[in-house]
């Protein structure tokens, strides 16, 4: 008998821009500690608390465009899977803080890993993105496993660095570079091509002959 893993059809999602009609929605994510447990998401189980926490994202995010997001993720058939989105690294220009939230309905079903290739998609697309970070508890196994598959590195970890439910939890930090400098992909891109060399002005070697 084959001890390979079934097949697993891929979920087709769609992201869209997060407004106060997805609260109700939100509130199954915020709601539920398991959930919101490994994640800097204050628990809030009750709808108007939501309510006030939905004000208050829409609120900051609104006097940031920078930031991706936030983002509702849907599977085709209009189905509420969860929220992500990237956020400006404070005192960066190009850095981005990626985050995703799923509702416990749909873990393990690879939505995650596919959510977040789309955002990733939305960085590299944008053009405006030099690294992508992550923060993930240690034994958060599902959202470190989909960060590497990524292409995310693991970069260092903070011990007791996850305080936000009182449990001082491990992390581990990713990060993956998006947009190399403007001149190492110049010094790439010429490195196919002779180049001239500007103190004899005679032909120069490329690097990699
Ligand atoms: C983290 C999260 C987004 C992952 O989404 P998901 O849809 O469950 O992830 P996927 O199914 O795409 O992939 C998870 C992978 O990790 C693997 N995995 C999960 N738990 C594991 C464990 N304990 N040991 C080994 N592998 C594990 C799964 O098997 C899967 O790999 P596979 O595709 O080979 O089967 C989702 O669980 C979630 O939203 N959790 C709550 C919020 C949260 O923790 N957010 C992240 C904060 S950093």
């Amino acid at each position: 008998m084959s001890s390979a893993k079934p097949a697993r059809s891929v979920p087709k999602l769609r992201l869209g821009p997060l407004t106060r009609a997805d609260t109700a929605d939100a509130l199954c994510l915020w709601g539920d500690y398991e959930t919101v447990r490994y994640t800097n998401w204050t628990y809030t189980p009750n709808l108007d608390e939501a309510a006030e926490r939905m004000d208050r994202v829409l609120g900051r995010y609104g006097k940031e465009p920078r930031h991706f997001g936030p983002f509702v993720v849907r599977l085709t058939n209009g189905w509420f899977v969860g929220l992500m989105g990237a956020e400006l690294c404070p005192e960066t220009e190009r850095d981005y803080e990626v985050w995703y939230i799923l509702r416990r309905e749909a873990w393990g079903m690879g939505i995650g890993h596919v959510a977040l290739g789309e955002l990733m998609r939305h960085l590299r697309d944008s053009g405006r993105v030099r690294k992508a970070v992550a923060t993930t508890v240690t034994a958060n196994v599902a959202s470190w496993t989909i960060l590497e598959r990524h292409g995310f590195v693991r970069e260092r970890v903070i011990h007791g660095g996850h305080k936000v439910h009182g449990e001082g939890l491990g992390l581990f930090v990713y990060g993956q570079v998006i947009e190399v400098p403007c001149g190492h992909a110049t010094a790439h891109f010429l490195g196919g091509i002779t180049q001239r060399n500007p103190f004899t002005d005679t032909a120069a070697v490329p690097e990699s002959a």
